[in-house]
């Protein structure tokens, strides 16, 4: 196990293709599956998906009690959302963009379709902030970051930001 270098904005693996997992023996998948809980669990944060740590595959972790609860801990492998109901607007954030909380539109309910580390296919069903941390990650699996999810004011707000952090080389 091991606590990974999360990949911050700017770094094209967040915006690279992301491909299906296939092989679920590998014992790659394992260490990887580890690997997000523990950079996720450390960071702190709800959630991570693989091209944070700079893995294109499509495989992301939610854990809500962040640690706390093994129940909570859910691996999502290949997801996919196959529905949403309502939206709500809230704050987020991303652990690939520190210190930076924005509200987001989101639904307020989903549900998910993704196979588990044992390549069992499951149906999840979220609400709330857990249907937030799904459809986040599920994003960051299809290559798409919480920003483009903002207004273009807010979303140019946030880059002058990032791009005054950059420049000071807080980034
Ligand atoms: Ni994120």
């Amino acid at each position: 196990m091991a606590i990974r270098d999360i990949v911050r904005y700017g770094d094209e693996r967040l915006v690279a293709k992301n491909e299906d997992v296939t092989d679920f023996e590998d014992p790659a998948l394992r260490e990887l599956i580890r690997d997000l809980f523990e950079t996720g669990w450390a960071a702190p944060g709800l959630g991570i998906a693989a091209p944070q740590i700079g893995v294109n595959k499509r495989v992301c972790v939610v854990d809500l009690s962040v640690g706390k609860d093994p129940s909570q801990a859910l691996v999502l492998i290949n997801p996919r959302v196959v529905d949403a109901e309502g939206l709500v607007r809230d704050e987020e954030g991303c652990l690939s963009f520190p210190d930076i909380v924005e509200i987001v539109e989101r639904p307020e309910a989903v549900a998910v379709e993704a196979f588990d580390e044992k390549g069992v296919r499951r149906v999840l069903e979220g609400a709330d902030l857990l249907a937030r941390a799904f459809c986040h990650e599920i994003d960051h699996l299809d290559s798409r970051l919480f920003i483009e999810r903002m207004s273009s004011l807010k979303r140019g707000f946030v880059l002058r930001k990032v791009l005054k952090r950059q420049k000071r080389g807080e980034w």
